[in-house]
């Protein structure tokens, strides 16, 4: 099989750089056609320069990364340096990317590319707001029925919420994005904080990035120790949740995840549960299914893949 096309979209993000780092180590199974930055955990001048910088940490200053939209659709932009820290890339003291942007705007980047390459063969990967791809389907709405599958971080149904008490971040910043790429007929994979909450970076796991010895190794070992202080506090849990590389992850090892074909709609009208995403997992409703909505993860099975993946790079 030739490895997957891909394009990520994203926001880094340390769990976001993580998820790059495991499909930039994955050649055999990941092609990067791109990254496409999107504004979301911190603005969009820091997400643009954190993408470069984790391509040049993996030593892959070729992949191109295109800057795109600088606020959601509809609302004024929710960062979450509360989370990430200032840069947003808080903890490993990185170098500031030499590498360029790419003029081109993300958006049509993302139309380009699913225009020139076969229909069909190009896998969108959102890890940030969902605004770049909405923008795109808006834009060029013949691209939808070129795209191979979206497989994305965001949402959550069992565990409700980590912005606001109903609503996951990536799908809280922009709702109406969200809902556009929901009902668009793509087909879709979502990797909620249901899955996401139980990839849990525990001490041993930690030690094991570490212990590469890599500057990869060492980078992503302190990037999970700097989130990790805020979220242990807010979860009292053993570590840290790391949410985006479930996404790359599901590539390469798919059998690693299990869920359900369910119907998924995006509130978008009401303040109280803004972003939540209504996911029929007891298929009640009566609407049909439009995403593979997962609700498991062999956790041990992940990080295994991901420390001896990260170890190549
Ligand atoms: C998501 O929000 C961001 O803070 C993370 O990078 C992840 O994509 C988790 O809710
Ligand atoms: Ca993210």
């Amino acid at each position: 099989m030739p490895p997957r096309k891909i394009i990520i979209d994203t926001d880094p993000g340390q769990d976001d750089a993580v998820a790059i780092l495991l499909a930039l180590a994955s050649a055999d199974e990941i092609e990067v056609l791109g990254l496409t930055a999107v504004a979301g955990n911190v603005p969009l001048h820091l997400t643009a320069r954190n993408a470069r910088m984790v391509c040049e940490l993996a030593g892959r200053p070729d992949i191109p990364v295109f800057a795109g939209c600088d606020r959601p659709l509809g609302r004024d932009l929710v960062t979450a340096e509360h989370v990430h820290g200032k840069t947003g890339l808080d903890g490993p003291d990185l170098p500031d990317p030499a590498m360029p942007l790419q003029d081109a705007h993300a958006v049509d980047f993302i139309v380009d590319t699913l225009r020139a390459e076969p229909p069909g063969t190009v896998t969108l990967c959102p890890l940030g707001p969902l605004t770049n791809i909405a923008m795109a389907f808006e834009k060029a709405p013949d691209i939808v029925n070129r795209v191979a599958e979206i497989v994305l971080m965001g949402g959550a149904y069992f565990e409700v919420g980590n912005i606001t008490p109903a609503a996951e971040f990536n799908i809280y910043v922009d709702p109406q994005a969200a809902r556009i790429v929901f009902k668009s007929g793509a087909k879709l994979t979502v990797m909620p904080l249901d899955v996401t909450h139980k990839a849990l970076v525990t001490k041993p796991r930690n030690d094991a990035f570490r212990a590469l010895g890599t500057p990869v190794g060492v980078a992503v070992a302190q990037m999970t120790d700097f989130f990790e202080r805020f979220d242990k506090e807010k979860y009292g849990s053993a570590g840290a949740p790391l949410h985006d590389p479930c996404v790359t992850a599901y590539l390469i090892r798919p059998e690693l995840f299990t869920g359900r074909h369910i119907n998924v709609e995006i509130e978008t009208q009401s303040e109280l549960t803004m972003g939540m995403t209504v996911a029929d997992w007891w298929r009640v409703s009566g609407r049909a299914p439009n995403a593979m909505f997962m609700g498991d993860i062999d956790a041990d099975g992940f990080f295994t893949l991901l420390t001896e993946r990260l170890a190549r790079l």
